[in-house]
């Protein structure tokens, strides 16, 4: 059976992706297809961001000069397999932020080639087959100790006790940093990718403030790892070394200060909000769910593309034209912001047959979730694979009746597709 395309009430005038309330509104999937087929590439004011009165930032956001927003999956491949004309200096993000801070703040993500090439090849020896198969064996162990923990109490909340603990404790695992410091760890990036949401940021201040601690603490870490090597990731990342015309090269402290920064945000906020996403979506759609219980290791690499799909927990990137050019029939001229928009090329009906149903065994399944190719595309897609995959076969399995029991309570932001708490119900096992 098809599902029904979605509608809105909005004209295309009315349609202001800029404005942060519209996130907030229901018929957001129907804004997108209104978009995709009468205004597929559209320009929109950017979201003003005013400091609270009386404060002093460390730096400022001028007022920005507007974007085009591209909501077609062909139109969001071309931009992305263009790293040449599109690129992801000085920010994947909207605002305009000084490029140093930018830099400091989001890493590779908002580096062009050469140095983002040097870079990638550096953090790909943390991803070797050894390192990998150690994280795997962690994330079994992590998601049982999950279970363990919620199944006597028959209730809690899904993001916070069950799908925002996973990927917290692997990223810790991986970079070989202590338990007791991931919490604090984990608040920190719930007030970067919180930005908009205002239960999270209260003020820049808060924002920067964040990333300053989470960044010492990186460095902190580079500068241990240096002086006494161990079997973990961070040592292996300080150790790694490449070769190029300019000579050899390793990260700086300071650099590993900021991927630091950039994994524990983009392996964090996006995974968990997959997994709460795919409960959600199973909850709902009971049939999915069977089909996927009554043949769970066939079904599974076609259920976590789907889940990663309809979550699509990362709305948008942001690229910047390095000369005047075209996209569908609109001109783009050279130093304009262009905004991918993922969320919608996951539900562009050229590209995906009925794409508004919940199937977990879609085939062929080519969505944007990770990114739209191009040499940014995820680096944590395969462990994301894998915690979802685990996640779900450790809870489907043991707690066999769990549902989500209440409303999601969403996050306000056009960038990331975030549930901040949302309650579900089991059977207790093992009181
Ligand atoms: C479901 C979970 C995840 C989603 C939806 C997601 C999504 C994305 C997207 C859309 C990009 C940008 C791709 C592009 O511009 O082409 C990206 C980049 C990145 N992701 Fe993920 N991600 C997930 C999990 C993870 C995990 C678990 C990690 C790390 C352990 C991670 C690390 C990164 C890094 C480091 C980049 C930047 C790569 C670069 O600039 O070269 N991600 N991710």
């Amino acid at each position: 059976m098809t599902t029904a395309k979605p509608a809105t009430s909005l004209t295309l005038d009315d349609i202001k992706l800029g404005d942060l309330e519209l996130w907030m509104r229901p018929d957001r999937e129907g804004i997108f297809a209104k978009l995709r087929d009468e205004a597929p590439v559209s320009f929109h004011a950017e979201p003003t961001f005013e400091p609270p009165e009386g404060e002093e930032l460390m730096f400022t956001v001028p007022e920005g000069k507007g974007f085009w927003a591209v909501t077609r999956f062909d139109d969001v491949m071309a931009v992305s397999r263009d790293p040449e004309t599109f690129h992801s200096a000085p920010s994947v993000n909207i605002g305009d932020i000084p490029p140093e801070i930018a830099e400091w703040l989001g890493s590779m993500i908002n580096m062009d080639a050469p140095k983002h090439t040097k870079m990638r090849l550096i953090v790909n020896r943390g991803f070797t087959p050894r390192q990998v198969a150690r994280i795997e064996d962690s994330v079994r162990k992590e998601a049982r100790d999950i279970v363990d923990r919620v199944a006597p109490l028959g209730e809690c909340d899904f993001v916070s006790e069950i799908a925002a603990a996973l990927p917290l404790q692997i990223i810790c695992d991986m970079l070989g940093i202590p338990r007791e410091d991931c919490r604090r760890i984990f608040e920190l990036t719930n007030v970067i990718l919180g930005v908009g949401d205002p239960e999270y940021v209260s003020s820049a201040q808060d924002l920067m403030g964040a990333g300053m601690e989470l960044f010492q603490y990186g460095l902190a870490l580079a500068e241990d790892r240096l002086a006494n090597p161990r079997d973990d990731i961070t040592t292996a990342l300080m150790q790694a070394e490449v070769e190029d015309e300019d000579g050899r090269h390793r990260l700086s402290t300071s650099e590993l200060g900021s991927f630091f920064l950039l994994l524990v945000v983009a392996g964090n906020e996006t995974t968990r909000n997959a997994i709460s996403h795919g409960m959600l979506a199973l909850t709902q759609h009971p049939d999915q769910r069977k089909i996927w219980m009554d043949d769970f290791d066939r079904v599974s690499p076609t259920a976590v593309e789907e889940i990663v799909r309809w979550a699509s927990p990362v709305i948008h990137f942001r690229r910047t034209a390095q000369r005047d050019t075209t996209i569908g029939h609109e001109q783009i001229a050279e130093g304009d912001k262009v905004v991918m928009f993922y969320n919608s090329a996951n539900r562009d009906e050229r590209k995906f047959a009925d794409p508004y149903s919940f199937d977990v065994r879609r085939e062929p399944n080519e969505h944007v979730g990770f990114g739209a190719g191009g040499p940014h595309f995820c680096l944590g897609a395969n462990l994301a694979r894998r915690e979802i995959k685990v996640m779900f076969e450790e809870l489907l399995h043991r707690l066999p009746d769990i549902h989500i029991s209440g409303d999601p309570d969403m996050l306000q932001s056009a960038f990331i597709h975030g549930i901040k708490r949302m309650p579900c119900r089991f059977t207790p096992v093992g009181e």
